[in-house]
């Protein structure tokens, strides 16, 4: 079972502003204030898919946006998370944000 979120800064309201007008909203906070459990309920509000990636300093372009792969002798694109919740329609929660060193 999902925990409730508790609201005690109106981020539901604020997030669901941002949505409405279609910009990203980033999440910032100490450890354990409840990021991750206010962008699950936020998904469930929306009654959208949340599609998660927790960033690290080894996260690549490539776990984004996708890469080439070669099986059989045939080359395929095997889509990263970014296209595959653009697809669905989704949220994407890019978690750790600030640890990535990759350059978009
Ligand atoms: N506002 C809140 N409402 C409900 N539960 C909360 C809230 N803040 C913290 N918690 C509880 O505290 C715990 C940690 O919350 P959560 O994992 O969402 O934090 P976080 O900000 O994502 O932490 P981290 O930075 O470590 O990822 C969870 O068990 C969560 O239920
Ligand atoms: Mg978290």
């Amino acid at each position: 079972m999902m925990e409730t979120y508790l609201d005690w800064n109106n981020s539901l309201d604020i997030l669901t502003k941002a949505y409405d007008a279609g910009l990203f909203s980033i999440i910032i906070g100490p450890k354990g204030t409840g990021k991750t459990t206010l962008v699950r309920q936020f998904a469930s509000l929306m009654n959208k898919d949340l599609h998660s990636v927790n960033f690290s300093l080894r996260t690549r372009e490539s776990h984004l946006i996708g890469s080439k792969t070669l099986a059989k002798g045939e080359v395929n694109f095997v889509e990263g998370i970014l296209i595959k919740s653009m697809r669905d329609g989704g949220l994407l929660y890019l978690d750790e944000l600030n640890a990535a060193e990759l350059q978009l």
